[in-house]
């Protein structure tokens, strides 16, 4: 039996609807009005209004409390325990299907949600698909192709000229003494960091930060339809811009990513030239805004526990399971989506083909099921011979982030050079988080040095 309440709290009159449009039921058939109501409620709470962007973790809380397993009002399933996303993330019978990244929210049909499916079937016939947005067996072949170019060694490698660029950016810092370490610090570095990588020359890296900035607006759900068209038109300048670029290295190689990835090949198999710009451009896009927020989060999280501020000056060792903990207690992406691929029962769901489900994956990093004292930012907590259960924060299975050795690279270097250049890291202003639903990081982080 499907049945929904209608019973939408004030956010979804604002926003419309968000996800699915097929509705998934309980095994049993018994969706409580009650309880969609509240799940919705609290979805709303973490989201859309100033108190979740603040700090949604009394709502996740809340949300593992009460509705572990909830039936959206609005179509779709949201899972928020550890195990249940961890085990729908690895189901085969979940992926992409044919919406593409960003699945669970396909069915938006706002003038922004048409012109993002017009944008996409455009896309589509011009340019193949990132691995992200494609499901075996397409994406186990252009996943183990880009993963060969993609090693540990490579990122190990880059970790020298990672801490350059950190040391690059505190020199503006220490110069400022009071700035915002988001413009200064964790907005730049990432972008830098893959440009290095791919090799792109660094006389381009302004231009392409501000692509990137504009493409990555658009994977936002809630992205307006000026950021679309915005983030479509930079998606262009990027596309033909490493189009030359591959061109130039295709015939003069490089010790740089792009030369690897154009020299990949599995036997007789290699990457199409498209899907060599496909994999530049989700780097960017999957690589630039999640490191920003990992820095961001981080900082916040240290200024508003003075505590363990003081215990990482006291012990620099610590930084590696700080760089865990800031990933597990302030995820910088928060949700993960699938759809239905064949009929499947997870998590005491029925779904069905075309049925979408989300994964809190913030609210899965605070499951007391998994960890203890879910809700204290322990920097230590990885440290030791007993470390916690690994973060859901880089998604789980196929899909599980390509880029994670590389984030925790990055964060380790940033959080290593502050405090091996600076004595004292001060709040000197209001912190703001952005009002978006996947990625969850800053709008500007005052601080000062010394
Ligand atoms: C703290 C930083 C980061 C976080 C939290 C993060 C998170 C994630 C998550 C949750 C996914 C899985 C999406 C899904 O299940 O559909 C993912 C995939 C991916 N990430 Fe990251 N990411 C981060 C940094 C990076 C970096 C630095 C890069 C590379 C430059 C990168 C490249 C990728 C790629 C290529 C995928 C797609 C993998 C696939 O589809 O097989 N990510 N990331």
């Amino acid at each position: 039996m499907r049945q929904s309440t209608g019973t939408h709290g004030c956010w979804v009159r604002q926003r419309g609807r968000l996800y699915g449009a097929d509705m998934v039921d309980f095994i049993d058939g018994t969706v409580d009005p009650e309880a969609q109501a509240r799940g919705d409620q609290l979805f709303g709470q973490i989201f859309f209004t100033p108190d979740g962007y603040a700090d949604p973790i009394p709502f996740y809380q809340s949300f593992l409390d009460e509705v572990p397993v909830h039936v959206s009002g609005f179509g779709g399933a949201i899972l928020s325990r550890y195990d249940d996303s961890r085990t729908l993330l690895r189901d085969p019978r979940f992926g992409n299907g044919d919406a593409g990244p960003g699945s669970a929210f396909g069915s938006d049909t706002s003038e922004a949600g048409n012109y993002r499916r017009e944008m996409f079937e455009r896309r589509k016939e011009a340019r193949p698909q990132s691995m992200l947005g494609l499901d075996p067996p397409d994406h186990t072949r252009q996943r183990s192709l880009v993963s060969r170019a993609f090693t540990p060694r490579t990122v190990e490698k880059l970790r020298p000229r990672i801490r350059e660029l950190v040391e690059g950016c505190l020199d503006d810092l220490a110069e400022a003494e009071t700035g915002d370490a988001m413009e200064l610090l964790a907005l730049p570095l990432p972008v830098s960091v893959i440009s290095e990588m791919l090799g792109v020359p660094h006389s381009d890296w302004p231009t392409i930060r501000d692509q990137v900035t504009d493409v990555v607006a658009s994977l936002e759900p809630s992205a307006s339809l000026e950021e679309l068209k915005k983030a479509d038109a930079a998606s262009t300048v990027l596309w033909h811009y490493f189009t030359d670029l591959v061109e130039v290295r295709r015939k003069d190689p490089e010790d740089d990513l792009l030369s690897a990835l154009i020299a990949a090949a599995d036997g007789e198999d290699k990457l199409t030239n498209d899907e060599i710009l496909a994999t530049a451009q989700l780097l960017f896009a999957a690589g630039a805004e999640t490191t920003t927020n990992l820095i961001g989060n981080g900082l916040h999280q240290l200024l508003k526990h003075p505590d363990q501020l003081d215990k990482l000056f006291a012990n620099h060792e610590l930084v590696p399971s700080l760089v865990e903990e800031i990933l597990r207690y302030d995820s910088p992406v928060q949700l993960d989506g699938r759809a239905c691929l064949e009929p499947a029962e997870v998590a005491g769901l029925r779904f069905e083909e075309g049925d979408r489900v989300l994964t809190l994956l913030g609210a899965a990093n605070h499951d007391p099921a998994k960890y203890e004292r879910p809700d204290d930012f322990d920097i230590a907590r990885y440290h030791g011979p007993n470390p916690a259960e690994p973060v859901m924060s880089f998604g789980s299975g196929i899909h599980y982030c390509l880029g994670a050795n590389l984030a925790k690279v990055e964060g380790q270097e940033v959080f290593a050079g502050l405090l091996r250049r600076f004595s004292k890291i001060d709040d000197a202003g209001d912190r703001v988080y952005r009002n978006r639903l996947v990625l969850r990081g800053l709008e500007v982080c005052p601080i000062t040095v010394s």
